[in-house]
């Protein structure tokens, strides 16, 4: 069984390939590098550098290999930068899923695993957000992945493509052994930044609004191991394999931290003071996203393994101090 890797390159798609490879499973990667890393690529897997809106190149790289199955992370996927230049994100993002749902088509593909998000929901107006609660977008990133959640349900019906869609709450930390990590440029994820601070690479962390509706003030999110979320990647395979079908999953771990308690953590876990300084509202910003995975847990038999925020940002903390400028410290 061969599974193409949309996106291999990146924060999460490497954590897959990686855990894909551990598992023995043969592995095609695809990555443009406008944001991935080629330190994180594994000399040993096939990888190919191009753009999923390249139709000659999707058919090269699909002919080249007998997939199986497709795991598509490749996207952008940065909130702010969406709400400036929407079109990127519906270009690259729609425009590239439409693409690399089409070459599965013509090479007779009919599985994929893909990576959508909990800004789907928009603003939730309940504290458990089950994938029933309505689907309203504040923000294009979040419209983009949500267009392709009903892309993806069309084809189904009318290619016989089956799908598992997976939204993510907020992924962090790193690979347990250390191969790998998260490294953005520019970074602007929480905890990164917070680690940032710790190493001394940044001043302060400017938190975002503290006059949020929640006991301190500021956002909570629900934070998710990176090796948690993959794991729930290859579960979803498996039951597309017993299973052929059109579904939806949140992933996140049911507990919501604010900004100010992910800091404490941090500090606990770094031994560093980590200054913060209050500052205006990020835009886009929901007050609160808390998943339930009872779906996820019921149907896909999920359970994370590493929930709890200090081992997750203990992770996190072993990989930015192994590589203090990210992948360019392994060049
Ligand atoms: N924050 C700060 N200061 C910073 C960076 C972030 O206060 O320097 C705050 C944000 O305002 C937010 C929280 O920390 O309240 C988490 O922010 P992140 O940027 O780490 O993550 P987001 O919640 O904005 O977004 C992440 C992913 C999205 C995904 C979303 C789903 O980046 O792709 O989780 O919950 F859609």
């Amino acid at each position: 069984m061969t599974i193409l890797v949309t996106g291999g390159a990146g924060y999460i798609g490497s954590h897959a390939v990686l855990t894909l490879k551990r598992q023995k499973k043969d592995v095609v990667i695809i990555d443009s590098l406008q944001t991935g890393h080629r330190g994180a690529l594994d000399q040993d897997i096939p990888y190919y550098e191009g753009d999923l809106r390249d139709s000659e190149f999707l058919d090269h790289v699909f002919s080249a290999h007998k997939i199986d199955a497709v795991i598509h992370f490749a996207a952008n996927s940065l909130v702010g930068e969406s709400v400036t230049d929407p079109l990127k994100y519906y270009d690259n993002n729609v425009g590239g899923a439409t693409s690399l749902l089409q070459a599965m088509n013509r090479h007779d593909v009919k599985k994929i695993v893909f990576s959508s998000t909990a800004a789907t929901y928009g603003e939730p107006e309940t504290d458990l957000i089950d994938e029933n609660d309505p689907t309203i977008p504040t923000n294009p990133y979040g419209e983009t992945k949500l267009a392709i959640e009903k892309m993806l349900k069309w084809a189904g019906g009318a290619y016989g493509l089956h799908s598992i869609s997976l939204r993510y709450f907020n992924v962090a930390g790193a690979d347990l052994d250390g191969e790998k990590g998260e490294d953005h440029n520019p970074e602007t994820h929480l905890i990164p930044i917070v680690l940032q601070v710790a190493l001394g690479q940044r001043e302060k962390i400017s938190v975002f609004g503290n006059d949020y509706p929640t006991p301190d003030g500021t956002c909570i999110r629900d934070y998710i191991h990176v090796q948690d979320l993959v794991d729930a990647h290859l579960l979803a395979l498996e039951k597309l394999d017993k299973d052929p079908q059109t579904a939806v999953y949140n992933l996140g771990n049911g507990q919501g931290f604010s900004v100010m308690e992910v800091i404490e953590a941090a500090r606990k876990v770094t031994g560093h003071d980590i200054p913060a300084a209050i500052e205006k509202r990020r835009a886009g910003d929901p007050a609160k996203l808390v998943a339930s995975s009872a779906r996820a847990t019921k149907e896909l038999g999920w359970k994370p393994n590493y929930p709890e925020l200090e081992r997750i940002i203990q992770t996190a903390w072993d990989w930015h101090r192994a590589h203090p400028e990210g992948y360019a410290s392994t060049k």
